[in-house]
């Protein structure tokens, strides 16, 4: 089946199997940073946004994305600059293999975008289901609470 998909601003036309996930398809596009790990909705790795939403492309059809704007973390930097996310998960040791680091950083986004002064709690339960193998995550949630700082929001640790 013929489908149109809205990715980060632009308009895909493409063919997809009816039962394909979104993550295959838009691997199949290019979209590397969509991430591939469990493949069973537990480790949060392939998150993309949907109309600014965090779901699971692994998990997902990509049927139901049609109508929708899909966002990848391709979308973020600009001009070779990093988003504000990005750069203070570097500056806290936030990334270290990378590999969570897309869907990490697009579940941050959303959150940041409903709440842009979350606590602590707040944060761990939002990113409860962004598993880390490398960081600990103590650094990944200093990072957000750096972004918070940063934008002049109040942070309630
Ligand atoms: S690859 Fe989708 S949740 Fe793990
Ligand atoms: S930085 Fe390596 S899995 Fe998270």
């Amino acid at each position: 089946m013929k489908l149109e998909l809205t990715i980060n601003g632009r308009v895909h036309s493409v063919e997809i199997d009816p039962g394909e996930m979104l993550l295959d398809v838009l691997r199949r596009l290019g979209y590397k940073s969509v991430r591939r790990s469990c493949n069973s909705a537990s480790c949060g790795n392939c998150t993309v946004l949907m109309d600014g939403k965090p779901i699971l492309s692994c998990t997902t059809f990509a049927a139901r994305a049609m109508g929708h704007n899909i966002e990848t973390v391709e979308s973020l930097s600009e001009d070779g600059k990093l988003h504000d996310i990005q750069e203070s998960l570097l500056e806290t040791g936030g990334a270290q293999c990378g590999f969570c680091i897309p869907g990490f950083v697009l579940t941050t986004k959303a959150l940041l975008e409903e709440n842009p002064e979350p606590t602590e709690k707040e944060i761990r339960e939002a990113l409860n289901g962004n598993l880390c193998r490398c960081t600990g995550y103590e650094s990944q949630i200093k990072a957000v609470l750096n972004i918070t700082r940063k934008r002049g929001g109040h942070v309630n640790e």
